[in-house]
């Protein structure tokens, strides 16, 4: 089969690789029709979690079972599946509390396992043809329809966008009229945006710098603001300010501030000064300074414990400054870590199957899978207006 390698820092290249097959009684094999490229991806490409060269990569497949275990119960051939990108049990501790990205059971001695990513198990990736798939009853979400059909692009963003970004809103508590803002107008930030109103959020604020991904965000019906402007706390306030005229928040002044901030950047933040360079430090300080006493913030953004893009230091195992004082002060929750997937994947697709929700929206690109190198730099590059390509093999 064909699959997408990892060959060096910024490097992966399409080649012939073994082909994936059934190892346990548990599990199915599930031949690809659509699977995207992530951000978390790039992290893995750019070099920043270490030497991975020949790791098969890619997280967030949907396709058809092609074979099934003798102890496989609930799913068939020929059944349309997608898989959640943590990889689950279904019956450990974690699991049966809701939270599939801690599963105790996939990897061995760690929290949490994935497809394609170092430190998380010894899972091939998903960008290729076909993927063994573990705990196969738990794990796949059956789907109605036929492999590419109208859904085909929102199914696939089931895997991981999806879920992480309703999963963002669920950990910054966003509820009816909250309003909310949003950094990083990536993928898992658009899609935050439209949890967020699945939630009845009120104003949602999306900040990026770059121009497709901003006039993205507007097209989905959010307010934009480009922190290359001017400074993006600033941008907001003054929005807000421009609501509370007259008499209705008399004695609320102190409140001033969004109820929800979400960071859909992670440890690569770009600075604000130089959008060239990486500055992880602004982000969550705009954050605390923008959301309001009683508010909440989610950081569903991906931070390392060892980043091997930096020098040694605390910056590279992760420690960085963060503005206790401020969120104290005002008594502001904070959530962050993987999506739990499961807990909501189900959900999420019986909304798209009611017309409720699109989250193929954000889908920019769809590629033969035999592209993945060009298309790997065009999206590292966040350059021809690439924000979420999805891969056919
Ligand atoms: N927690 C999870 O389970 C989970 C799951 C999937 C992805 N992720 C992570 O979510 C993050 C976003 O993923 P994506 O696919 O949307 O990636 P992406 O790289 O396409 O999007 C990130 C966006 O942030 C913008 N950005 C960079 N610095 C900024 C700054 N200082 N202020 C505002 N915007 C800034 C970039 O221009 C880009 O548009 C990544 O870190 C990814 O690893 C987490
Ligand atoms: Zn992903
Ligand atoms: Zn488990």
């Amino acid at each position: 089969m064909r699959g997408v390698v990892v060959r060096g820092a910024r490097e992966v290249a399409v080649e012939d690789v073994a082909d994936a097959e059934i190892e346990a009684a548990t599990d199915v094999l599930l031949r690809v029709t659509s699977t995207a490229i992530c951000g978390t991806d790039l992290h893995i490409y750019e070099g920043r979690m270490g030497d991975v060269n020949g790791m098969l990569i890619g997280h967030e497949p949907v396709g058809v079972v092609e074979d099934v275990g003798s102890n496989v119960i609930g799913v068939r051939r020929g059944d349309r599946v997608v898989v959640p990108t943590h990889i689950c049990c279904g019956f450990c501790a974690e699991c049966v509390a809701g939270r599939s990205a801690l599963c105790l059971t996939t990897h061995p001695g760690a929290a949490g396992a994935a497809y394609g990513y170092p430190g998380m198990g010894d899972y091939r990736g998903c960008q290729t043809e076909l993927v063994r798939i573990p705990f196969a009853d738990t794990n796949c979400l059956k789907l109605p329809g036929e492999p590419g059909d109208q859904h085909e692009h929102d199914f696939v963003m089931l895997a991981d966008a999806f879920p992480t970004g309703f999963h963002a809103t669920e950990l910054a508590r966003v509820g009816a009229g909250d309003s909310v803002a949003i950094f990083g107008a990536g993928a898992i930030g658009l899609l935050a945006g439209l949890s967020a109103r699945l939630h009845g959020a009120g104003d949602v604020y999306v900040v990026d710098h770059v121009p497709a991904r901003l006039d993205q965000a507007g097209a989905m019906g959010f307010e934009p603001i480009d922190f290359t402007a001017a400074d993006p706390v600033e941008q907001i306030r003054d929005r807000l300010r421009g609501q509370r005229s007259g008499s209705a928040y008399r004695g609320e002044e102190a409140d001033f501030g969004i109820a929800c901030g979400i960071d859909a950047i992670g440890f690569q933040a770009r600075s604000r000064v130089d959008p060239d360079l990486e500055d992880r430090h602004w982000v969550i300080r705009a954050l605390a300074d923008l959301v309001k006493p009683g508010g909440s913030i989610a950081i569903i953004g991906v931070f390392l414990d060892r980043d091997h893009g930096l020098p040694e230091g605390p910056d590279a195992h992760g420690i960085i400054p963060v503005p206790w004082g401020t969120l104290f002060k005002k008594g502001i929750s904070i959530g962050l870590g993987r999506d739990h997937d499961l807990r909501y994947n189900r959900h999420l697709r019986d909304l798209i199957v009611a017309g409720r929700a699109t989250p193929s929206v954000v889908v920019t690109h769809r590629l033969d899978l035999e592209q993945a190198a060009d298309a790997f730099r065009r999206f590292d590059a966040r350059s021809d207006g690439y924000v979420k390509v999805v891969l056919a093999p």
